[in-house]
């Protein structure tokens, strides 16, 4: 058999690998002054613009990035994905999260079978279901409507749900369908988190949706215990069937925790963990708290950028144009990060959701062959809502480390605020920095400039900012559900294009298993310490000392 191929090994990597030491001579306040290339580096669909001229890229850069993906048989594999094969070769599992966003007439296979029709039998058993509680129709124990809602679980299972949420929190629509409801996160096994989550709730009006893949993760049953607990303790035993549902792929599970099984909410093992808010991990909790018809219609964003990735040419499709130049960031350049820099509170959590979905995703360090990369794939993603970023983190990204940035932007605020007096709008006010942040970043500001400002010449060094920094721009209409989906899924997909680039595997996740299993051995002794007072034993020098250390004082 053929060794398989590293994409690093192709003509088309090594060429961008001489293009870049051209692409390093040039800069960006040069680009920039090309207006043909800053016109066609400017690309629309159903609303969302995006502006990629403050790359540190040609027209050729473009090409040649075209090239790398025919290489890296990008669009073979976007299909696979598309068709439902078993793409996630390690699990031997399909990956088809667009499934969970797709039409109803839609048909999409997986082993020879259109698994559509599963999908939409679960949304439609939540939007039964939501409505019934929403209503006042499914009441709790003491037969009082259900208003608040804990939804326990971590990693995809919260992460996702959690940045929907917050950005629905402020959107009028949303605002108006959760009107007296309220949602939380359990996600933690911190106790802190438990006590934060029950303050101001009663147990009489809340009701718990347990959301775990596995149904083994131990955060979230030990989670999900302590608030069977919380519920038992006030309401007695029996009320778990009226206070308690769950969503996961393993029902069997479910049944045995004692949750009712006709209130369980299925997904698949296609869904990955953090490709999952669009089935019913996020979709339920949402549904309670804004309606199905609002969740709808964040599907239907999602749905809408599925189909401009799968069938749009490579020059005008968004995911796959924002892949590329982050292969060509990250390999070619060698940045390491990407921060994620919305311009409305509203997306305060995308970043760390986006953290997940690209860190798990990516953050391989072999082929899906299994062969060690000779290069670096991921990048270390993280954000803030602008402007507070500006005055934390920016000064870096200005002055010190090269890190890309993404700006995105919203045309309409949620939340507008006219005052009298003021020059403009508070959300122009925030836009202003929207617009003028990646402009400062690509142009900098010359030693010769600061000279003519009359600026001290002590201070020209300190003063100086090299430029030359890349970013993207993203803006949207505004941020409705419907937008919200389609942020979703332009990341969701611009992250698997980076991965079949590197000719990874961005759909499995053993990266994380090590430190669970050395959890579980630590649990074990402590376990053995506190209740037959068994020494420290089989650890290294340094865990033993840390453990018998807490172990002692928290004994005291
Ligand atoms: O952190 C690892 C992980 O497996 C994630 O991929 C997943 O989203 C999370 O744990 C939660 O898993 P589950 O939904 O099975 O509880």
């Amino acid at each position: 058999m053929a060794s398989p191929t590293l994409i690093s090994d192709t003509d088309a990597w090594k060429d961008l690998k001489g293009h870049v030491a051209e692409i390093k001579k040039t800069h960006l306040r040069d680009l920039m002054g090309d207006v043909d290339r800053c016109k066609s580096m400017t690309i629309e669909f159903d609303g969302v613009l995006l502006d990629y001229s403050r790359q540190r890229a040609t027209l050729e850069t473009i090409d040649k990035l075209f090239k790398l993906a025919e290489a890296a048989h990008l669009k073979e594999k976007i299909n696979r994905m598309y068709i439902g094969e078993r793409i996630n070769s390690t699990e031997n599992r399909p990956v088809l999260h667009v499934a969970l966003r797709a039409s109803r007439d839609a048909v999409i296979q997986s082993d020879g079978k259109n698994v559509v029709p599963e999908v939409w039998k679960v949304l439609d058993k939540i939007q039964e279901f939501s409505e019934r509680v929403r209503s006042g129709s499914w009441v709790g124990a003491t037969g009082k409507a259900l208003k608040d809602v804990i939804a326990v679980g971590i990693g995809g299972s919260f992460l996702g749900p959690l940045f929907v949420h917050s950005a629905l929190q402020t959107e009028p629509e949303a605002i108006e369908s959760a009107r007296g409801r309220q949602l939380r996160f359990l996600a933690n096994v911190d106790p802190i988190d438990v006590a934060r989550n029950i303050t101001g709730l009663n147990p009489e009006t809340t009701l718990v949706v347990v959301v775990s893949k596995t149904f083994t993760t131990a955060e979230t049953m030990l989670n999900a215990r302590t608030l069977r607990e919380w519920i038992s303790a006030a309401l007695g035993p029996s009320a778990v069937a009226k206070h308690m549902v769950a969503v996961s792929t393993n029902l069997t599970l479910v049944e045995k925790f004692g949750i009712d099984p006709n209130n369980a909410f299925a997904f698949w093992d296609w869904v990955g963990g953090r490709y999952s808010v669009c089935s019913a991990v996020g979709v339920l909790p949402l549904s309670l708290q804004y309606g199905f018809s609002v969740v709808e219609k964040f599907l239907k964003g999602a749905s809408s950028i599925d189909q401009h990735f799968y069938s749009a040419t490579f020059e005008k499709n968004i995911p796959v144009l924002l892949g590329l130049l982050s292969v060509w960031n990250v390999s070619f350049f060698g940045y390491p990060a990407r921060a994620i820099l919305p311009y409305t509170q509203a997306l305060e959590k995308l970043a760390p959701h986006i953290q997940q979905v690209s860190m798990e995703s990516n953050g391989k360090g072999v082929s899906i062959d299994g062969v060690p990369l000779p290069f670096e794939a991921g990048e270390i993603d993280f954000g803030e809502p602008g402007t507070n970023g500006q005055h934390s983190f920016y000064q870096l990204i200005h002055q010190g480390r090269v890190i890309p940035c993404d700006f995105i932007g919203v045309v309409r605020s949620q939340q507008p605020v006219y005052l009298k007096g003021e020059p403009v709008s508070n959300h122009d006010e925030l836009m202003s920095n929207f617009f003028a942040q990646p402009d400062a970043l690509a142009y900098g500001k010359t030693e010769e400039q600061l000279r003519k400002e009359n600026v001290p010449p002590n201070l020209i060094p300190h003063k100086t900012f090299s430029g030359n920094r890349p970013s993207f721009s993203l803006l949207l209409p505004s941020l409705n559900a419907y937008n919200i989906g389609q942020l979703l899924a332009i990341y969701e997909h611009r992250i698997a294009v980076e991965g079949f680039i590197w000719g990874i595997n961005s759909f499995d996740q053993w990266g994380v298993e090590l430190g669970k299993s050395l959890a579980t051995q630590v649990r074990k002794q402590i376990n053995a310490s506190r209740s037959k007072g068994e020494p420290v034993e089989g650890f290294n020098f340094s865990t033993t000392t840390l453990l018998s250390r807490y172990l002692e004082a928290s004994a005291e």
